[in-house]
């Protein structure tokens, strides 16, 4: 099978002809850190309890034992059989990777068409939002018979799949009975939250109400799509030996301590070369095929979370000899670059006028389909466009946005898909897990946590009368309000 291929020609100032990308001395520069950044993250890889507690398990997930991908295939089919739409909640890691699998791996359409879904049942992604409008819509057009209710939260406590779930649950009593609770699914830490205890109590009374899958330890939700994405890629009927199979050809190809021959460390490294050394804190991620929009929705949030952070990470060991990691409240840093999400060619008539001629303070993405599913020739004679294939066109659009960034000095890399298939999906989600945690050692924080999403969540359940919160929090939040001066609003 065909690689994914990483060309990064175009992040070289000999290449742009401009001081604004990498010289061959920053690498020379950097080897001893990538060394020690290397050595470090294959410790904590090569040691099952430092991978759970500090949440690296993710590694492990394309090596998932055949017999439990076997059942969820064959639970996704029967599900799929039985049901004319699937609502799935869940909002972060617990929708992204789900949501960019869809664009990318079913087919165009996906819910508008019968042919375009092959018996597989529509479906619609709910709990990502608060806003009343899309959910209303839906119940009120979906047939609750003939729906199944897929609920995903690895906390089990966040509010906006928690507050849907109540509402499809609701709307599913009214019309089924007692029964209704069978029609619904739960993707949920094996032990913890209050999702898990309903599934208990559920299972308690009745088998078949609430089934669940049991997310892995060690796994966090942005890192978690070959976890909690696979019953959903099992319904639209993805082959997920596919995508493990993609994900562990890029795992082998990324475990070389030699930059030069693993894509992920040297996108990683180029990047933060950029960002530290030519201040290139914007990412600008475009992929030019529609399929991956949705993928670079998901690289977003990637990057934001595992990498904006306050705080420089601290290492300690503890009791049982595992490795902690700690934030050093006495190192504010506030690192990260800034993922912004694009599509060519849709975005060439957009933000690429700022990409070209705002500030240079970007390093553009590029993902390159060589082969789409379908082809489309223009018929005709005469024109510059008869007879040239879309594809033809899209590979030349990406092309000439890279020559033009180029003739300006800024930098960009691409990265060559053969074709958008589960094997090549599968690698490329892998390809910017590993390049994502390989960069936050080199920016020493911790790639898997979120501390400052926690900020909105406390104010929300402090004006909610959320019992048990914490109370420094909550006189942290009643000492300062919200400025709202009437003088500052006309
Ligand atoms: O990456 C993460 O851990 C987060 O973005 C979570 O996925 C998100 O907050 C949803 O959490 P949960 O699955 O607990 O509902």
């Amino acid at each position: 099978m065909e690689s994914i291929k990483f060309d990064f020609n175009n992040m070289f100032s000999a290449n742009i002809r401009s001081a604004q990308g990498v010289e061959d001395k920053d690498l020379t520069e950097i080897s001893a850190e990538v060394q020690k950044a290397h050595e470090h993250l294959s410790k904590v890889k090569g040691d099952e309890r430092s991978r759970i507690k500090l949440s690296l398990e993710w590694m492990r997930l394309p090596y998932q034992d055949t017999k439990t991908l076997k059942e969820i295939q064959g639970l996704g089919n029967e599900i799929a059989k039985k049901y004319d739409s699937v609502i799935s909640l869940g909002i972060g890691g617990s929708y992204l990777g789900l949501k960019a699998a869809q664009d990318a791996l079913a087919a165009p359409y996906f819910n508008e068409f019968s042919g375009a879904r092959n018996k597989r049942p529509r479906i619609y992604f709910e709990g990502n939002n608060l806003d009343p409008d899309t959910l209303s819509t839906l119940l009120k057009n979906l047939n609750p018979r003939k729906t199944f209710v897929i609920v995903i939260s690895k906390s089990g406590e966040t509010t906006e799949t928690k507050a849907a779930l109540v509402v499809v649950e609701n709307w599913l009593k009214k019309s089924r009975g007692k029964n209704y609770s069978r029609q619904i699914f739960a993707i949920t830490d094996p032990e913890s939250g209050s999702l898990r205890k309903r599934v208990i109590a559920e299972q308690k009374k009745d088998k078949l109400s609430f089934r669940s899958l049991s997310l892995l330890k060690g796994v966090g939700g942005r890192f978690s799509e070959f976890n909690m994405g696979l019953l959903h890629l099992a319904i639209i009927g993805i082959d997920i030996n596919k995508v493990f199979s993609g994900a562990k050809d890029m795992a082998k190809r990324c475990s070389s301590n030699d930059y030069a021959k693993n894509p992920a460390y040297m996108y990683a490294i180029l990047h933060y070369i950029l960002y530290r050394k030519k201040a290139k804190p914007l990412a600008i991620m475009m992929p030019f095929s529609e399929s991956l929009k949705s993928t670079a929705d998901w690289y977003v949030q990637l990057l934001a979370e595992s990498l904006g952070k306050k705080y420089s990470r601290k290492i300690e060991i503890s009791a049982d000899g595992v490795e902690e990691w700690l934030s050093d409240k006495n190192n504010a840093i506030n690192v990260g670059r800034t993922p912004i999400p694009c599509r060519g060619t849709n975005d060439l008539h957009s933000i690429q006028q700022n990409n070209i001629e705002g500030e240079n303070d970007k390093v553009v993405t590029f993902i390159r389909v060589n082969k789409f599913r379908d082809e489309i020739k223009i018929p005709g004679k005469g024109d510059i466009l008869s007879g040239k294939s879309f594809s033809e066109l899209m590979q030349l659009a990406q092309e000439a946005t890279e020559w033009s960034l180029s003739r300006e000095g800024r930098p960009s890399c691409t990265i060559i898909m053969p074709e958008v298939s589960a094997y090549h999906w599968g690698a490329l989600l892998f390809f910017f897990q590993i390049a994502t945690a390989f960069e936050g050692e080199l920016l020493n924080v911790n790639a898997f946590d979120q501390p400052g999403v926690e900020g909105y969540k406390n104010y929300m359940y402090y004006k909610l009368g959320k019992p048990g919160i914490n109370q420094k929090i909550a006189d942290e939040i009643s000492s300062n309000p919200l400025k709202k001066d009437q003088k500052y609003i006309i």
